[in-house]
């Protein structure tokens, strides 16, 4: 299961703050969206994952489907999300079933713009947004805020044992 969805295969998914594509390719590779975009601010990240994501030798299973990686800033989010569409015409705003945020928000000055980005980005009232970070345990209650100023929390999970784990 992936945010309550049984598979992803029919879903979009959309990870703001993708990095290097470390966390993009086990989702691909496990549960092969049907369209995946990764969204981050550095440049130097976003090549990386142009240049390596689909065409790593050593997995056991191949990357499939439709990836895409996009410049963007997550505080600006519906702006990185709309590029022109030369099939179809007219500019587009890509949204999804699944926008996840793994590890990146606390770089980002304004929450609050983030996850105004991120409604604007889920694709329907089925939709979900897979959020996690790291913060002092003295700023939890803001973040936990402002979750709730923009987002019915389904479920909340303390992570911490999970990353000890798997390093
Ligand atoms: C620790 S990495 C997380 C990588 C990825 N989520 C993963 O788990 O493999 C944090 C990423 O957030 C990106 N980032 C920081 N500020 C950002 C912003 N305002 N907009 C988009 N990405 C941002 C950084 O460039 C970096 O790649």
């Amino acid at each position: 299961m992936v945010g309550g969805f049984k598979s992803l295969r029919n879903k979009s998914l959309i990870e703001v703050g993708c990095g290097r594509g470390g966390c993009l390719k086990y989702i691909v590779r496990e549960y092969a969206p049907k369209s995946t975009i990764g969204v981050d601010i550095s440049q130097e990240n976003i090549n990386f994952c142009n240049e390596t994501f689909m065409t790593t030798t050593h997995q056991a299973k191949p990357i499939q489907g439709d990836v895409r990686f996009v410049l963007g800033d997550s505080q600006k989010l519906t702006e990185a999300l709309t590029h022109f569409s030369e099939t179809e015409d007219r500019r587009i705003t890509e949204t999804a079933d699944v926008v996840m945020n793994v590890e990146s928000s606390h770089c980002y000055p304004d929450l609050d713009a983030f996850f105004s980005g991120v409604s604007e980005a889920l694709k329907d009232e089925n939709s979900v947004f897979l959020y996690t970070d790291f913060r002092y345990i003295t700023e939890y209650g803001k973040v936990q805020q402002a979750v709730r100023r923009h987002f019915e929390v389904i479920k909340e999970e303390d992570l911490t044992r999970n990353v000890f784990r798997s390093l």
